[in-house]
């Protein structure tokens, strides 16, 4: 458990996450009715990006800058980004940043909490001991919002399905361990068998397109409901990153959220690149009925 999502924080994979989760949250909020968000794996839900250059010990490159810091000044990003711009920075000003540089980012609690209407209800999970703390403290007084300190995999067994019967459920592990592929799958498998209308939102890294395949294949063969992924990659394969691009697996995809995902990649695939060959991919796993 050595992951700390501080150093990652509005690198161009929360920038792909976040912006294509407000999306899905404004989708599922065009109904009226109220619904669960579950965050499983939440994080401390605020992250200072100066805090990100200085690593546990050695300086570090901070993510932001290819990620956040390629956006910040884009005007021209049009009414879709801008939402998501949006909350970014009345967030960072709510922090008590008033420089030009961004210096408070929401994690997906923070942005989760901004999207909170009086008639839903938030839930966020973190199993790491002291990023809970954190995120206790971050979100103390919050309504209608409880925290959880445990495995967002196992809580999914007591948390579903929601009284409510709508909600998004947000799975986003850190992918330290080989078997996180698998335990995402048994993950989704569990949550469909116990809330098959929910929105799940599950996000994953493309380091090897093999292991992603073998992923969705895996939630394939769970005879899924409407679903689709929204892929983005910063460079081609030659290019030699780690971290080439992310995807978010979407089951249930609200009315609507498909078309909003596609023109989200096309708005940032070029901001985002890093080297000639990135791409933005939508693709439908099982297409809408
Ligand atoms: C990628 S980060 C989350 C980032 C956050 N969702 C956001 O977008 O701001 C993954 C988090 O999951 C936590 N974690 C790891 N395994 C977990 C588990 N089984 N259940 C809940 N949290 C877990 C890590 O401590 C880390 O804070």
């Amino acid at each position: 458990m050595n992951y700390r999502h501080q150093f990652h924080a509005g690198n161009f994979a929360d920038v792909v996450k976040h912006a294509l989760l407000v999306a899905l949250v404004r989708a599922l909020q065009r109904k009226d009715k109220g619904c669960l968000l579950l965050d499983t794996h939440a994080g401390r839900g605020r992250y200072d990006l100066a805090a990100a250059a200085a690593g546990d010990s050695l300086a570090r490159r901070p993510e932001w800058p290819d990620g956040l810091g390629r956006l910040a000044e884009d005007a021209a990003g049009g009414e879709l980004l801008a939402d998501y711009l949006g909350l970014v920075r009345e967030f960072d000003r709510g922090q008590g940043n008033l420089a030009a540089e961004p210096r408070f980012y929401p994690g997906s609690p923070g942005l989760l909490r901004a999207l909170l209407r009086p008639v839903d209800r938030l839930v966020l999970v973190e199993r790491h001991p002291a990023e809970c703390a954190a995120l206790r403290a971050f979100a103390a007084g919050w309504p209608r919002t409880e925290v959880r300190e445990g495995d967002g995999y196992a809580l999914l067994r007591a948390l579903l399905p929601p009284p409510e019967r709508r909600g998004l459920i947000l799975l986003d592990p850190p992918f330290e361990a080989p078997e996180e592929f698998a335990w995402l799958a048994a993950a989704v498998g569990e949550g469909l068998r116990r809330f098959p209308t929910g929105v799940f939102a599950a996000w994953y890294p493309l380091t090897q397109r093999a292991r992603v395949d073998e992923f969705l294949h895996a939630v394939s063969t769970l005879g899924p409901p409407p679903c689709l992924t929204a892929e983005l990659t910063v460079a081609g394969e030659s290019a030699g990153l780690k971290l080439r691009g992310c995807g978010l697996l979407v089951l249930n995809p609200p009315w609507g959220f498909a078309q909003v995902a596609q023109s989200l990649l096309d708005l940032l695939v070029p901001r985002l690149a890093q080297a000639p060959g990135g791409e933005g991919r939508l693709t439908w796993l099982v297409p809408d009925r």
